[in-house]
């Protein structure tokens, strides 16, 4: 199985979500692959935000070493899944599919919202990264199945 998580940097919430799913899925030896993306291209080649790598770090795992890739259309193909944070990323990402099946692929993060962009308020990282911590362990039960 192989998921890709997205949001807009690749810097502070794809990043979280990445780290922590690939973690969990690796505790339960599921063989899965995590990586993750930004819908846009401004931070490629940067680390996570240190707000995040700190979250992160906070509830136990390590996410400094992965490094922001911006969103190509050939990981409709390489994911068969693909979870982005917000409905513009949504909206981004379904507009550069061309197939059903590629769109079919592409779902919000979160099961019936949005996980709130965190970039200009430093308070909100811890919350974001508890919330992407809990979903992570929701994906791990349903998708193991
Ligand atoms: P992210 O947060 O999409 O969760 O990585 C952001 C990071 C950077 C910017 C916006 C959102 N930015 O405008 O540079």
């Amino acid at each position: 199985m192989k998921i890709l998580m997205v949001c807009l940097g690749n810097i502070c919430r794809s990043p979280l979500a990445h780290g922590i799913l690939q973690h969990l899925a690796n505790q339960e030896n599921l063989g899965w692959t995590v990586h993750s993306a930004g819908t846009g291209d401004w931070h490629v080649g940067n680390p996570p935000d240190r707000r995040s790598v700190l979250a992160a770090r906070n509830l136990g795992y390590d996410i400094s070493t992965q490094r922001a890739r911006h969103f190509s259309t050939s990981f409709f193909e390489e994911y068969d899944h693909i979870l982005v944070m917000d409905k513009n990323n949504l909206k981004d990402v379904l507009q550069l599919a061309e197939t059903q099946e590629h769109q079919q692929k592409v779902k919000l993060f979160l099961v019936d919202g949005e996980v709130t962009d965190p970039y200009y308020d430093n308070e909100l990282f811890k919350p974001v990264s508890l919330q992407v911590e809990q979903r992570c362990k929701e994906i791990i039960a349903e998708l193991r199945k």
